[in-house]
């Protein structure tokens, strides 16, 4: 994770902190960030953390929507992504309540929640940037292999993989991960002007070589990043042991 926050550091285009000094946003124009969960984005979050308290940055300005969460496990619970969120970031910047988004996994009607977190991504004018990671199996967000490239946000039954590798965040008890997710789509990560991905670690080395060497296919969804105009994908080394 050291190499990848070093990487990071690199002030690409896709760095976070250097877009919000250059975007400059303001309460009428702010800058819209799509935000991941796991850990790989947890010394980035540390990084923007310490500049914000230095008086770097600020995210007053920034509306945030967060790429995915469980399904029926309360928002309480210390593995949900709203408990993560808070945890590694939001209860430490001085981002505006009223600007985060997460999706709500217990909502009475999935599809409703869904359908609405959509319009508000474009009652906003679209995501400026969307940082992401992926699972072992080339996932973005929770969009598992065989997502249509065309998705939108909506429910998600996990991949046995997924389970599997989540499972650590549960006490690597299986029947404790949650089954079901609510997640953004594809297409409504394509349709961020910015997409910066992060991949660490030689357990998603094929995943990386079928993204990228591969062709266009709904099994790595990764993949689907060829289509995009302005991709960033940060890696360690370990993860190009399959290039
Ligand atoms: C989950 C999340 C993904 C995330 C992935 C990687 O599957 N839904 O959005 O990219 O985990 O997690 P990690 O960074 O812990 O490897």
């Amino acid at each position: 994770y050291a190499r990848s926050l070093h990487i990071i550091s690199i002030p690409a285009n896709g760095n976070i902190q250097e877009r919000i000094n250059t975007f400059n946003p303001t309460a009428e124009r702010p800058l819209v960030l799509g935000l991941p969960t796991g850990s790989s984005p947890v010394l980035i979050y540390q990084h923007l953390v310490q500049r914000h308290k230095k008086g770097d940055i600020s995210f007053r300005n920034v509306v945030t929507f967060n790429m995915d969460e469980y399904v029926g496990i309360p928002r309480e619970h210390p593995e949900s992504y709203h408990s993560f969120m808070y945890k590694h970031f939001f209860s430490h910047v001085d981002v505006k309540p009223d600007n985060i988004h997460i999706l709500n996994g217990n909502a009475s009607d999935l599809e409703a929640e869904c359908h609405q977190y959509e319009e508000k991504i474009k009652q906003v004018g679209g995501i400026e940037l969307f940082l992401g990671g992926i699972g072992p199996d080339g996932h973005i967000a929770f969009n598992e292999p065989g997502s249509s490239l065309k998705s939108r946000t909506r429910v998600k039954t996990l991949a046995y993989d997924t389970i599997i590798a989540n499972s650590r965040f549960f006490g690597n008890d299986l029947a404790q991960v949650p089954r079901m997710a609510l997640t953004v789509g594809v297409q409504t990560i394509l349709d961020a002007r910015e997409v910066v991905i992060i991949i660490t670690g030689a357990h998603k080395a094929l995943a990386l070589q079928k993204c990228i060497e591969g062709g266009l296919n709904h099994m790595w969804t990764l993949s689907s990043l060829q289509l995009h105009p302005h991709p960033l994908i940060v890696i360690d080394e370990d993860a190009t042991l399959e290039l």
